[in-house]
């Protein structure tokens, strides 16, 4: 499958030598897609649960757009989202935890980076019935440079057929309900919400089969 290239940037497959550069994406868009660095006093926490364990634990869905400044983006994903939960939870979560405290469960005292470092150490890993028509999931983040000149369709794209050639019959991904354009794009790639009882209130996630 070969990777795309247009104008001054590419897409080519992430390696352990992007891990800062895509924690500072996953950082700079991680406020509903807006830049999330004011509000965290962690700027790792973020990349931690969002992206770190993919690059490390899921390599060949992994994926960073390059442009001439560095990396732009990533979009990220892990085929099976049940198996990707239990080795995230074994080999990235519990080494991650042993250096972040957990501030504890009462939202009115958390601080800055503490509601993701809770997060951490209590994980929604979501796979309820309803997503098992779409067992894998996936992210994708760009800096506003590279973002309304089609990377974003041609990156998810890339990363759908690569989930697809490896078996996957369908992909799920969780959106915050505050994403009005992450959601219209979504939509555009023929994502639309899973509607049902299993899910959370107050989150969103959306799904397609391929
Ligand atoms: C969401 C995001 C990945 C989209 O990538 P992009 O490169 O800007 O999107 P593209 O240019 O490839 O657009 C693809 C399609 O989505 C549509 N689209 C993209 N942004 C849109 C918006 N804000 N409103 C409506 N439609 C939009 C485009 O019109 C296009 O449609 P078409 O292909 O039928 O013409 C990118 O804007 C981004 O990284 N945003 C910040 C981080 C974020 O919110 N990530 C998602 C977290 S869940």
């Amino acid at each position: 499958m070969s990777l795309p290239i247009r104008g001054d940037f590419r897409l080519r497959k992430a390696d352990f030598a992007d891990l800062p550069a895509v924690y500072r994406v996953c950082l700079q868009t991680g406020d509903a897609g807006k830049d999330a660095t004011a509000r965290e006093d962690d700027p790792d926490a973020l990349g931690h649960m969002f992206i770190g364990p993919y690059l490390v634990l899921e390599p060949d869905f992994a994926f960073v757009l390059e442009g001439p400044r560095g990396v732009a983006g990533y979009v990220m994903g892990a085929l099976n989202t049940p198996d990707f939960y239990l080795r995230m939870e074994r080999d990235w979560l519990s080494e991650v935890r042993k250096r972040i405290p957990d501030p504890g469960p009462d939202e009115s005292r958390w601080r800055g980076s503490d509601w993701i470092r809770h997060r951490i150490h209590n994980p929604p890993y979501l796979y309820p019935p309803a997503l098992h028509a779409f067992p894998s999931h996936g992210h994708i983040d760009f800096l506003p440079e590279a973002r309304g000149v089609g990377w974003g369709r041609r990156g998810f794209q890339h990363l759908m057929n690569a989930l697809a050639e490896a078996g996957s019959p369908g992909m799920h991904l969780d959106v915050s309900p505050q994403n009005d354009p992450a959601i219209a794009f979504y939509e555009k790639l023929g994502f639309a919400p899973v509607l049902s009882d299993d899910m959370p209130a107050g989150s969103l996630t959306m799904a397609r089969r391929f």
